[in-house]
């Protein structure tokens, strides 16, 4: 999604813009542009279409290229408006204004509508240049920006993250948070703002997260936040527990490569702490966690996109090792359904950034029913960002361990937040006696051996790698699975979609004849999951109808599946022995790798994706 960077300093701050915003091009990519004010008390921008490195060449194009020690910076994700140098933020308003904006204006075009009537010209097809424009009305009635910006923002139904400046007030940066993201950096004698905290790592780990509803006044030497009602608030400076480092590349070509090899070290990170030698620390889940475990009778899961599909997976645990009732759902279904909230059911939401719109939404709305309802709903976030809006507004709070992501298609934040998962899942059933003393310590058991497991699977890469050459002219491709397979097979084809822009189909093998075996024919590469569990022996009846079809199959088993090929189709051993829980993360891996190995030969962008963001803070 959009980025924002600012602020205000002694020093000139397009180079450290620059770096921020390239630290958060990960969010959304399509256009950037930076606006400051000069020692001349000019108010300049550059802008351009792509990445940061254009925007850097833009800039120092310039025989002087622009300074200033009071500046907002912007990458764009288009939502309205298609991506251009006109739609790029910053957006001026008579070259007295300038303002970046992360979110969604809903009632725009009513603003634009009456703002036009007044004279404003418009010369961008955004949402955000309405911002502007209403900030420099009120600028005309008084000169101070704060007073202006916290009038206009009244007037603004939808979601923001903002960062104002004007000529009329050089010395102040407004910034304003609703709905979306903002971070303030605190410097020595200089404040920052950024949509998160990644971006401000090179110039302070000090930090402040703006409440829904704030607005901070900044100035060089002095910080002032109000709150939603407008009244002085003090806000906690807080050190941030990422570093620096955490982004470099090292010696992978991609993010997505390095983060698939991180998954050992990330998976024990998320299990360290958590678990003994045989047994799950429900206290992980934080102090109240044992008592609003024993009162739950159904688990109620929502995520988007990857973090869905671990959700997916939970639910097949749920059900089959408790035999407690477990619903998933896309957020973005879920809150607009009016859905029945049942009481005494977990809510669990599942995310990496812990921005999702559509998740935080959901879980603000089942909140609020709750507590209208007077219903017991305890609320808990499996989140990979410790400093992020859902974990501030759940109950409990879960983090998986896994590092910072960047690349845009997820991959160790799913195989965390399964473990994460698995570890619910024993506290739950542990507190409410459904599991017992020997199952629990076979479970942390399984836990334990998966670094060791991912590691054998990554060892893989060469032939998977040798395996990609097959897919790369395709234009189709299916993914077939059974048990928890099956959403281990919709993430494998989402992985597939996303960088290799295949396109991909997750079907439950059991459910082929119901359709899809008519696709069937030697231009489909069909991948199928087959670790020996219950469901194999009606695995291989599937993989003989693709094959007595002509389909092209490709099928990754464990060391005991035995799936014999009468050389019609291949098979690969891609993992050593797996149980229940280990298997859908051990043989995920090969789904990541395939996936990557595909879009390096096709030449796409691995890490950003065309029209993909990493962290999605709009509807
Ligand atoms: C975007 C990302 C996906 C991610 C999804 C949910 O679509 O590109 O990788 O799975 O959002 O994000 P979350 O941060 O809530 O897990």
């Amino acid at each position: 999604m959009c980025g924002i960077v600012g602020g205000v300093a002694e020093r000139n701050l397009i180079p450290i813009m620059l770096e921020g915003l390239k630290r958060l091009e990960y969010r959304g990519y399509d256009s950037a542009g930076v606006a400051i004010i000069d020692a001349e008390g000019t108010l300049v921008r550059r802008r351009s279409l792509g990445k940061i490195k254009a925007l850097d060449a833009t800039i120092h194009a310039d025989d002087t290229p622009i300074a200033g020690q009071i500046g907002i910076a912007h990458t764009r994700w288009a939502t309205h408006g298609v991506p251009s140098e006109a739609n790029a933020h910053p957006h001026f308003s008579n070259d007295q204004v300038a303002v970046v904006h992360n979110g969604i204006i809903e009632n725009y075009q009513q603003l634009k509508a009456q703002q036009q009537a007044m004279g404003y010209a418009f010369t961008s097809q955004t949402d955000t240049e309405v911002i502007g424009h209403c900030v420099a009305e009120h600028l005309k009635q008084q000169p101070d920006l704060l007073k202006a910006v916290q009038a206009a923002i009244q007037k603004f139904e939808g979601a923001y993250a903002l960062g104002v400046i004007s000529v009329t007030d050089p010395t102040r940066l407004i910034a304003a948070r609703k709905g979306s993201p903002l971070v303030i950096g605190v410097g020595i004698g200089e404040y920052f703002i950024a949509s998160d905290v990644s971006a401000l790592l090179p110039v302070t780990q000090n930090v402040i997260f703006l409440e829904e509803g704030d607005v901070a006044d900044i100035r060089r030497d002095a910080l002032q936040i109000y709150n939603q009602q407008g009244e002085p608030v003090e806000r906690q400076v807080r050190v941030s527990s990422l570093s620096a480092a955490a982004v470099e590349l090292g010696e992978h070509r991609h993010y997505m490569h390095k983060e698939i090899f991180e998954q050992p070290q990330s998976v024990s990170d998320t299990l360290e702490g958590r678990v003994t030698d045989k047994t799950v620390l429900v206290s992980a889940f934080g102090n109240q966690a044992e008592a609003l475990f024993a009162g739950i009778t159904q688990v109620q899961i929502i995520a988007c996109g990857t973090s869905y599909h671990a959700g997916l997976v939970a639910k097949y645990w749920f059900e089959d090792i408790l035999q407690l009732p477990c619903q998933v759902e896309v957020a973005s279904e879920y809150r607009y359904r009016n859905p029945v909230v049942l009481s005494n059911s977990l809510f669990v939401t599942i995310s990496q950034s812990g921005e999702t719109a559509d998740t935080l939404a959901a879980l603000q709305q089942v909140k609020g029913r709750a507590k209208q309802q007077n219903l017991s709903v305890p609320t808990l976030t499996i989140c990979n960002a410790p400093e992020s809006s859902m974990t501030r507004e759940s109950d409990l709070v879960f983090l998986t361990h896994a590092g910072q992501e960047i690349g845009v298609a997820s991959t160790k934040a799913f195989s965390t937040q399964l473990v994460s998962l698995a570890l619910l899942l024993t506290s739950i059933g542990k507190v409410q006696g459904r599991l017992d003393a020997k199952r629990e310590g076979k479970i942390v058991k399984g836990l334990k051996k998966l670094p060791g497991l991912i590691q054998n699977a990554l060892t893989h890469e060469p032939t998977i790698q040798a395996l990609a050459n097959r897919f790369a002219d395709k234009h189709n491709c299916l993914f077939l699975g059974r048990g928890t397979m099956y959403p281990i097979a919709m993430e494998g084809a989402l992985k597939l979609k996303e960088i290799s822009y295949i396109h991909a189909e997750a079907y439950p093998a059991g459910e082929l004849k119901h359709g899809p075996l008519a696709l069937i024919d030697e231009t489909i590469p069909v991948v199928a999951i087959a670790p020996h569990d219950d469901l194999l022996e009606k695995l291989k009846s599937n993989l003989q109808e693709v094959n007595a079809r002509g389909g092209q199959m490709i099928v990754f088993e464990d060391e005991k599946s035995n799936v014999s090929s009468d050389g019609t189709f291949t098979v690969v051993k891609t993992t050593s022995n797996v149980g229940r829980i280990t298997a859908p993360i051990t043989f995920n891996i090969v789904l990541q790798l395939l996936a990557y190995h595909v879009a390096l030969i096709k030449g796409t962008d691995v890490d950003q994706p065309r029209n993909l963001a990493k962290s999605v803070t709009v509807e």
